[in-house]
């Protein structure tokens, strides 16, 4: 399973990112938590310890001059596989958990992480490793292509006229150059079929679950914890469970 989470900032991306990468998880087979937001979100609702470090420089080989190709490469003999296995975080139910770096110094300094970063998403194989992506709010990252690893793209949608002018940005990825295999609404923050309505009409896409607005998902953010461990039962959670049932059901079909 490859998925990305986009949508408008404060739309429920990291918080329904998190819950489904370990939900994911539990269910076995490798996954890999990806976050390029340089907002911190993903961390907490994984429930892994919130770090700045980005992928360190050692990782990759800067280009000599007169060089073709990309600035950075991977190390000579580092698999992505290998960068994973050294650089994401293990997190509960065994969820890695990679990102690219925070921005707390200048862009450039991170350049060499993004690169890996890149690389790495791009060449785990397809086969194993699952792929759960947050992207930052906006569609800047999504149309430069930063979660082109995902087979599909979720686009979290809450009934707010800014976040469904968002979508319909964001629907336009599936008009793109190399466009995903789906670009689908997730409604969230939901208070009833009217809003999924709304989310369906207005967004232009298929809604392929529907999150309740849930009191639960803002107290465990409040606590900083993840919402699998701080609201297993709650029905915010339970709708995760069915999103991920479905995407299971189609892809197996
Ligand atoms: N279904 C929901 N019900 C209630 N609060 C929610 C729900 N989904 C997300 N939230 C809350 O909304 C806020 C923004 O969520 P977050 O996942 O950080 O958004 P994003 O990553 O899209 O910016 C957080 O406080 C989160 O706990
Ligand atoms: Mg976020």
């Amino acid at each position: 399973m490859r998925v990305a989470f986009v949508g408008k900032g404060g739309a429920g991306k990291s918080a329904i990112a998190g819950t489904f990468a370990r939900l994911l998880a539990r269910a076995g087979g490798p996954v890999l938590a990806i976050d390029s937001d340089p907002m911190p979100g993903l961390a907490h609702s994984l429930g892994v310890e919130v770090t700045d470090a980005p992928i360190p420089d050692d990782a990759v080989t800067e280009r000599r001059e007169g060089e073709e190709g990309p600035r950075f490469r991977l190390r000579e003999g580092l698999t992505p596989v290998e960068a994973v296995e050294r650089y994401a975080v293990r997190g509960p139910d065994g969820v890695r958990f990679l990102q690219f770096g925070k921005l707390r110094g200048p862009a450039w300094a991170l350049a060499g992480s993004q690169f890996a970063f890149r690389e790495i998403v791009a060449g785990l194989p397809d086969d194993g490793w699952s792929l759960v992506g947050d992207l930052p709010g906006g569609t800047r990252q999504a149309f430069f292509g930063w979660g082109s690893y995902a087979r599909t793209v979720l686009v979290v949608v809450e009934p707010t006229a800014k976040s469904l002018l968002s979508a319909r940005r964001l629907a336009r990825l599936a008009l793109g150059e190399r466009p995903p295999e789906r670009v689908v609404a997730l409604a969230n923050k939901i208070r009833g079929p009217a809003d999924v309505d709304l989310v369906a009409r207005r967004s232009g896409l298929d809604v392929v679950g529907a999150v309740p607005w849930d009191e639960a998902l803002a107290e465990a953010e409040r606590q900083g914890l993840p919402p699998v461990d701080a609201a297993p039962d709650s029905a915010a959670v339970a709708a995760v469970v069915s999103l991920l049932e479905r995407l299971n059901e189609e892809q197996t079909r």
